[in-house]
């Protein structure tokens, strides 16, 4: 038998002014018990006013998905013999971006209407054949990491750059962004990729991996989002700043075998840009943080031959891919 030592975020918006959490010691759980068992028996036989939400104990609902010792995970899929072999304290809160309902339940509105917003379903062009659309075996085995999503929301829970910035769609919505463009049945690639190089879109994330590392299905939300990149500016939707900024790094490594920061935020944002940041460029070369970009300081590094070398073979790789 196993025991829990839970610490749990209880917070009822219509009666109370501020959160609170309140602590339960459950005994005697079977050894293959789940966090999300230890809440039930809270539940069912210590506290009734506990309110989360939880369907399947199978890891395929979506519905138990919780910050548990500060990241988003499914508390059916994660037993407590890992979690807290020696009955440490487990500390479980509602998922983070989202407004709380009450103690562990969230409002999950947003979520869906960042889903909406990328048009989850695929647009087909013409009448349908006589028999069947034929999709090639390797694109849609491609394209079963991002159909694994069972629409939790830990990645949006969890996503930094969300937290900053309302307007950005977030790992979810993006990665079945993914899954509908680069479908062969799909018609309308360019125009919804250039709806997705804006504000809040592909280009906004800050690839910080946190959703690569909390999904429990191995979405990868952020390497949908790559991809995204990948075929957007493949399609020729270049103008933009994180597009102008991906092109300008790889010209600049390619070139000269190495990164020159003090000239790709020009490239990328513009002169515009330039100038109305002059006065943090001005302070970073005082202090030593940057050399001023003038005639013979680009940096470069001794193998530069070598990496252009592999610049081409990348290259050419992918010319044939
Ligand atoms: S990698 Fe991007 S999408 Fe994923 S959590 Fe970080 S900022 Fe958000
Ligand atoms: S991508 Fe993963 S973490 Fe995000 S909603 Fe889907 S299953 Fe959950
Ligand atoms: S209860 Fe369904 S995913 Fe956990």
């Amino acid at each position: 038998m196993i025991q829990a030592n839970l610490k749990v975020y209880r917070y009822n918006p219509q009666k109370e002014q501020e959160p609170h959490y309140d602590t339960y010691q459950v005994e005697d759980l079977p050894d293959f018990a789940t966090l999300l068992d230890a809440l039930i028996k809270v539940r069912e036989e210590m506290d009734g006013t506990l309110a989360m939400r939880c369907s399947c104990r199978s890891a395929v609902c979506g519905s138990c998905a919780f910050r548990v010792n500060g990241h988003a995970k499914l508390g059916c899929k994660i037993k407590l013999s890992t979690l807290a072999p020696n009955g440490e304290e487990i500390r479980v809160d509602p998922m983070g971006n989202m407004k709380v309902i009450k103690d562990l339940v969230t409002d999950m509105d947003m979520f869906w209407d960042k889903l909406r917003q990328v048009k989850p379903w695929i647009e087909l062009e013409g009448e349908p054949p006589e028999r069947e659309y034929q999709v090639p075996h390797s694109k849609m085995v491609e394209l079963q990491q991002p159909m694994n999503c069972i629409m939790c929301g830990a990645c949006v829970s969890d996503c930094t750059v969300l937290e900053e910035d309302s307007k950005f769609l977030a790992p979810a919505a993006l990665a079945k962004a993914y899954r509908v463009i680069d479908d062969p049945r799909h018609s309308k690639a360019k125009e919804w990729l250039a709806d997705l190089s804006g504000e809040g879109g592909i280009w906004d994330c800050t690839r910080c991996l946190e959703c690569v590392q909390v999904c429990p299905k191995d979405v990868a939300p952020m390497d949908q989002i790559i991809k995204l990149r990948e075929l957007a500016i493949n399609a020729g939707l270049t103008d933009n700043i994180g597009a102008k900024h991906v092109l300008n790094f790889t010209k600049s490594v390619a070139h000269t075998g190495v990164l020159d920061e003090r000239t790709l935020p020009i490239k990328a944002a513009g002169l515009g840009w330039a100038f109305k940041n002059m006065g943090i460029a001005i302070k970073a070369t005082l202090k030593g943080k940057i050399k001023p970009p003038l005639p013979g300081t680009h940096p470069s590094v001794t193998e530069v031959k070598d990496i252009r070398r592999i610049h081409a073979e990348l290259e050419e790789g992918k010319a044939k891919s």
